[in-house]
């Protein structure tokens, strides 16, 4: 990969940060201990259920995929995992992957049904098998063998939802009429050693197609991790960010120069670029480095993510730059 230095990379990039000069940047200090970084209000207790599987032993894969369950088990949280609004069919489909930045390997499932914690069994993928990703029947009867229990992935309010949706005559759908009612969980973290993960889980779109595979399973989009440059993830529309690949795109800014704020900022001006009308788009991007220096940024004020970060001890919760 060609190499520029800093420098030459901001000013390469000048005109985008100038863009969201009305809000602080991510804080960009570099830290010698753990970090977690996390989208959404979910984030602030997983980072803190990831630092402490960090503290007790655990291993940043264990760190990465604890955190991300916190919100998988949330039955409040309409997102992700247990209590995540089904497809058009009521059938909660899970998409989730979690990436080794030592290993450069990933493990990932998508639309798995009947299992709560899709991280857990991507990170089984991950161990267990030579492949990167499992889908569909392959994925549940896999998480079967490994000894998960199926259960029925909608509670009461989830089903309410989907049936209102499904009673309403004028009801949304996908077929080339997009809803807006989708996030996720992303996450990244570094064990302050150089060592990068980073992981994502999600139950999608609320009244998907069935079948529909967002960005959050897919390695380079809603995961990346690389222990020689940082990691980074990405919520929002899938469908959309999919044709960016988001998050190799943000690690490989990063290898050339850029802080993990201007990586993240240069990913959506690129959207921008490339079509105009991105500048409504519903995507959110975090980024750390193997410094422990964080980015975080928003497309547009409709879609302000709201981030956490837990770094030496202190767990924040925060918001991101945005840039329109
Ligand atoms: N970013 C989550 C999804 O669109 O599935």
């Amino acid at each position: 990969m060609h190499t520029i230095n800093r420098r030459t990379f901001v000013k390469a990039v000048a005109g985008t940060a100038a863009l969201a000069v009305s809000e602080p940047r991510a804080a960009t200090a570099a830290s010698s201990g753990a970090v977690f970084l996390s989208t959404w209000v979910q984030g602030k207790a997983a980072n803190e259920r990831a630092a402490e599987v960090l503290k007790s032993g655990g291993t940043l894969l264990d760190a990465i995929e604890k955190g991300i369950n916190t919100a998988e088990d949330d039955p409040n949280i309409t997102s992700v995992g247990y209590g995540g609004l089904p497809n058009a069919e009521g059938e909660v489909e899970l998409d989730a992957a979690i990436m080794d930045g030592t290993r450069h390997r990933a493990g990932a499932v998508a639309s798995l049904r009947k299992f709560k914690n899709p991280i857990s069994v991507g990170r089984l993928v991950l161990e267990k098998t030579r492949h990167t990703t499992l889908a569909g029947d392959g994925a549940f009867r896999f998480a079967l063998q490994m000894g998960f229990r199926p259960q029925q992935l909608l509670t009461p309010e989830s089903l309410k939802k989907w049936l209102e949706w499904k009673a309403d005559p004028k009801h949304q759908t996908f077929w080339l009429n997009p809803t807006d009612n989708h996030d996720t969980i992303g996450m990244v973290g570094t064990d302050g050693k150089g060592h990068m993960v980073s992981g994502c889980s999600t139950s999608g779109l609320a009244w998907k197609i069935p079948g529909r595979v967002g960005d959050s399973p897919l390695v380079g989009c809603g995961v990346y991790a690389d222990d020689n440059v940082g990691a980074a993830s990405a919520t929002g529309d899938g469908d959309l960010m999919t044709n960016y690949c988001t998050s190799v795109s943000i690690v490989h800014t990063m290898a050339r120069g850029a802080s993990p704020q201007e990586a993240c900022e240069e990913l959506l001006q690129q959207m921008v670029k490339t079509d105009p009308a991105n500048r409504s788009a519903e995507a959110a991007v975090i980024a750390m480095n193997n410094r422990g220096e964080i980015g975080a940024a928003s497309m547009q004020k409709g879609f302000h993510l709201k981030y956490a970060l837990w770094r030496e001890g202190q767990s924040q919760f925060l918001e991101s730059v945005k840039l329109y």
